[in-house]
Protein backbone atom coordinates (compact mmCIF):
# COMPACT_ATOMS: atom_id res chain seq x y z
CA UNK A 1 0.00 0.00 0.00
CA UNK A 2 1.21 3.23 -1.13
CA UNK A 3 2.63 5.55 1.84
CA UNK A 4 1.66 8.92 2.49
CA UNK A 5 1.71 11.74 5.48
CA UNK A 6 -0.54 12.40 8.24
CA UNK A 7 -1.88 15.77 8.54
CA UNK A 8 0.95 17.82 8.65
CA UNK A 9 0.89 19.24 5.08
CA UNK A 10 -2.24 20.56 3.19
CA UNK A 11 -2.71 17.93 0.94
CA UNK A 12 -1.77 14.05 1.57
CA UNK A 13 1.24 12.92 0.31
CA UNK A 14 2.44 9.89 -1.53
CA UNK A 15 5.54 8.35 -2.84
CA UNK A 16 4.08 8.82 -6.25
CA UNK A 17 4.08 12.95 -5.72
CA UNK A 18 7.75 12.56 -4.96
CA UNK A 19 9.89 13.84 -7.91
CA UNK A 20 14.05 12.91 -7.48
CA UNK A 21 16.49 14.53 -9.46
CA UNK A 22 19.99 15.98 -9.46
CA UNK A 23 19.81 19.87 -8.57
CA UNK A 24 20.49 21.91 -11.42
CA UNK A 25 18.65 25.23 -11.27
CA UNK A 26 19.79 27.93 -9.21
CA UNK A 27 16.53 28.02 -7.04
CA UNK A 28 16.52 24.29 -6.72
CA UNK A 29 20.10 24.62 -5.17
CA UNK A 30 19.28 27.20 -2.63
CA UNK A 31 16.34 25.52 -1.22
CA UNK A 32 18.81 22.27 -0.93
CA UNK A 33 21.31 24.46 1.00
CA UNK A 34 18.70 25.61 2.83
CA UNK A 35 17.10 21.96 3.97
CA UNK A 36 20.93 21.29 4.84
CA UNK A 37 20.67 24.01 7.09
CA UNK A 38 17.67 23.62 8.65
CA UNK A 39 18.07 19.89 9.43
CA UNK A 40 22.17 19.97 10.14
CA UNK A 41 22.83 23.45 11.88
CA UNK A 42 19.53 24.53 13.35
CA UNK A 43 17.90 21.03 14.18
CA UNK A 44 20.78 19.02 15.21
CA UNK A 45 23.35 21.79 15.72
CA UNK A 46 26.32 19.89 14.17
CA UNK A 47 27.64 22.76 12.54
CA UNK A 48 27.78 26.52 13.38
CA UNK A 49 26.35 28.71 10.61
CA UNK A 50 26.92 26.59 7.65
CA UNK A 51 27.49 22.81 6.70
CA UNK A 52 28.97 23.87 3.53
CA UNK A 53 32.39 22.38 2.69
CA UNK A 54 35.23 21.51 0.20
CA UNK A 55 32.93 18.70 -1.29
CA UNK A 56 30.25 20.84 -2.34
CA UNK A 57 32.04 22.07 -5.27
CA UNK A 58 32.04 18.89 -7.29
CA UNK A 59 29.26 17.29 -5.67
CA UNK A 60 26.11 15.71 -6.62
CA UNK A 61 23.56 17.25 -4.86
CA UNK A 62 19.99 15.60 -4.90
CA UNK A 63 16.75 16.87 -4.14
CA UNK A 64 13.49 15.25 -3.72
CA UNK A 65 10.56 17.71 -4.43
CA UNK A 66 6.96 17.47 -4.17
CA UNK A 67 4.19 20.18 -5.00
CA UNK A 68 6.88 22.68 -6.01
CA UNK A 69 8.90 22.17 -2.49
CA UNK A 70 12.16 20.88 -2.07
CA UNK A 71 11.51 18.10 1.11
CA UNK A 72 14.69 16.46 1.32
CA UNK A 73 18.10 16.29 -0.05
CA UNK A 74 21.09 14.03 -0.32
CA UNK A 75 24.38 14.89 -1.38
CA UNK A 76 27.33 12.64 -3.12
CA UNK A 77 31.06 13.26 -3.85
CA UNK A 78 34.36 11.93 -5.43
CA UNK A 79 36.32 10.93 -2.27
CA UNK A 80 39.46 9.40 -3.76
CA UNK A 81 39.79 7.51 -6.97
CA UNK A 82 36.67 6.19 -7.55
CA UNK A 83 35.77 5.66 -4.40
CA UNK A 84 32.67 8.39 -3.58
CA UNK A 85 30.99 9.24 -0.17
CA UNK A 86 26.90 9.85 0.36
CA UNK A 87 26.07 12.48 3.02
CA UNK A 88 23.81 15.14 4.21
CA UNK A 89 21.11 12.63 3.70
CA UNK A 90 17.80 14.94 5.35
CA UNK A 91 14.15 14.68 4.98
CA UNK A 92 12.23 18.39 6.16
CA UNK A 93 11.00 17.16 9.93
CA UNK A 94 7.09 17.69 8.46
CA UNK A 95 7.72 14.74 5.37
CA UNK A 96 9.71 12.57 7.54
CA UNK A 97 8.32 8.38 8.19
CA UNK A 98 5.52 8.15 6.49
CA UNK A 99 6.10 8.84 2.81
CA UNK A 100 9.66 7.18 2.17
CA UNK A 101 11.04 9.90 1.22
CA UNK A 102 14.57 9.07 2.91
CA UNK A 103 15.02 5.93 1.31
CA UNK A 104 13.67 7.30 -1.81
CA UNK A 105 16.89 9.51 -1.48
CA UNK A 106 19.51 7.18 -0.60
CA UNK A 107 17.38 4.81 -3.75
CA UNK A 108 18.29 7.83 -6.44
CA UNK A 109 21.69 8.51 -4.51
CA UNK A 110 22.73 4.90 -5.55
CA UNK A 111 21.17 5.03 -8.85
CA UNK A 112 23.25 8.02 -9.79
CA UNK A 113 26.15 6.22 -8.67
CA UNK A 114 25.77 2.93 -10.70
CA UNK A 115 24.75 5.20 -13.77
CA UNK A 116 28.24 7.08 -13.63
CA UNK A 117 29.43 3.43 -14.20
CA UNK A 118 33.09 4.29 -12.67
CA UNK A 119 31.84 4.25 -9.32
CA UNK A 120 33.75 1.49 -7.51
CA UNK A 121 32.85 1.67 -3.35
CA UNK A 122 29.95 3.54 -2.17
CA UNK A 123 30.57 4.69 1.59
CA UNK A 124 28.43 6.82 3.71
CA UNK A 125 29.03 8.08 7.17
CA UNK A 126 25.77 7.39 9.16
CA UNK A 127 24.91 8.63 12.54
CA UNK A 128 24.49 5.28 14.64
CA UNK A 129 20.90 6.00 15.36
CA UNK A 130 20.33 5.87 11.58
CA UNK A 131 22.26 2.35 10.98
CA UNK A 132 19.10 0.47 11.16
CA UNK A 133 17.75 2.79 8.31
CA UNK A 134 20.49 1.98 6.10
CA UNK A 135 20.49 -1.36 6.82
CA UNK A 136 16.97 -1.98 5.94
CA UNK A 137 17.33 -0.58 2.81
CA UNK A 138 20.71 -3.11 1.71
CA UNK A 139 23.30 -1.26 3.42
CA UNK A 140 26.32 -3.16 5.51
CA UNK A 141 28.36 -1.35 8.16
CA UNK A 142 31.52 -1.54 7.48
CA UNK A 143 34.21 -1.59 11.00
CA UNK A 144 33.28 -0.02 14.20
CA UNK A 145 31.41 3.31 15.38
CA UNK A 146 33.19 6.43 16.00
CA UNK A 147 32.95 9.66 16.71
CA UNK A 148 32.66 13.09 14.37
CA UNK A 149 31.19 15.89 15.43
CA UNK A 150 30.72 14.73 19.27
CA UNK A 151 28.00 12.41 17.98
CA UNK A 152 28.51 8.47 16.78
CA UNK A 153 29.04 7.43 13.55
CA UNK A 154 29.60 4.26 11.44
CA UNK A 155 30.73 3.88 8.15
CA UNK A 156 28.05 1.85 5.69
CA UNK A 157 28.15 0.50 2.59
CA UNK A 158 25.89 0.39 -0.64
CA UNK A 159 27.22 -2.69 -2.81
CA UNK A 160 25.94 -0.84 -6.07
CA UNK A 161 24.52 -4.32 -7.24
CA UNK A 162 21.96 -3.46 -9.50
CA UNK A 163 18.00 -4.93 -8.35
CA UNK A 164 18.82 -5.06 -4.68
CA UNK A 165 18.40 -1.22 -3.75
CA UNK A 166 14.62 -0.94 -3.80
CA UNK A 167 13.18 1.41 -1.32
CA UNK A 168 11.52 -1.63 0.44
CA UNK A 169 13.28 -3.03 3.26
CA UNK A 170 15.26 -6.20 3.01
CA UNK A 171 15.16 -8.55 5.80
CA UNK A 172 14.32 -6.98 8.83
C1 LIG B 1 17.04 9.75 8.59
C2 LIG B 1 16.00 10.38 7.67
C3 LIG B 1 16.68 10.92 6.43
C4 LIG B 1 14.98 9.29 7.27
O1 LIG B 1 14.09 9.84 6.32
P1 LIG B 1 12.52 9.49 6.36
O2 LIG B 1 11.91 10.05 5.14
O3 LIG B 1 11.96 9.90 7.66
O4 LIG B 1 12.55 7.91 6.32
P2 LIG B 1 11.63 6.93 5.45
O5 LIG B 1 10.21 7.35 5.57
O6 LIG B 1 12.20 6.81 4.09
O7 LIG B 1 11.87 5.61 6.26
C5 LIG B 1 11.78 4.35 5.67
C6 LIG B 1 11.57 3.37 6.78
O8 LIG B 1 12.64 3.44 7.71
C7 LIG B 1 12.13 3.77 9.01
N1 LIG B 1 13.05 4.68 9.63
C8 LIG B 1 13.17 6.00 9.45
N2 LIG B 1 14.19 6.47 10.21
C9 LIG B 1 14.69 5.42 10.87
C10 LIG B 1 15.75 5.26 11.79
N3 LIG B 1 16.51 6.27 12.20
N4 LIG B 1 15.99 4.00 12.28
C11 LIG B 1 15.26 2.94 11.88
N5 LIG B 1 14.24 3.04 10.99
C12 LIG B 1 13.97 4.26 10.50
C13 LIG B 1 10.78 4.41 8.77
O9 LIG B 1 9.94 4.27 9.89
C14 LIG B 1 10.30 3.63 7.59
O10 LIG B 1 9.83 2.37 8.03
P3 LIG B 1 8.40 1.82 7.59
O11 LIG B 1 8.49 1.68 6.10
O12 LIG B 1 8.29 0.55 8.33
O13 LIG B 1 7.45 2.88 8.01
C15 LIG B 1 15.23 11.54 8.40
O14 LIG B 1 14.71 11.03 9.60
C16 LIG B 1 16.07 12.78 8.68
O15 LIG B 1 16.15 13.68 7.83
N6 LIG B 1 16.66 12.86 9.88
C17 LIG B 1 17.46 14.02 10.28
C18 LIG B 1 18.78 14.10 9.55
C19 LIG B 1 19.58 12.84 9.65
O16 LIG B 1 19.68 12.20 10.69
N7 LIG B 1 20.18 12.47 8.51
C20 LIG B 1 20.92 11.25 8.36
C21 LIG B 1 22.29 11.43 8.80
S1 LIG B 1 23.13 9.85 8.76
Amino acid sequence: MEKHTADTTDAKLYERDVVLSVASLPEDLAEYFRVRAEVFVEEQGLFTGSDEDEHDAGGVHIIAKAHGCVVGVVRCYRHKGNVWYGGRLAVRKEYRTGVNIGAMLVRKAVEVMIARGNVRRFLAAVQLQNVRFFQRIGWARLGRPFMMRGRKHQIMENKLARGSNDCHRQAS
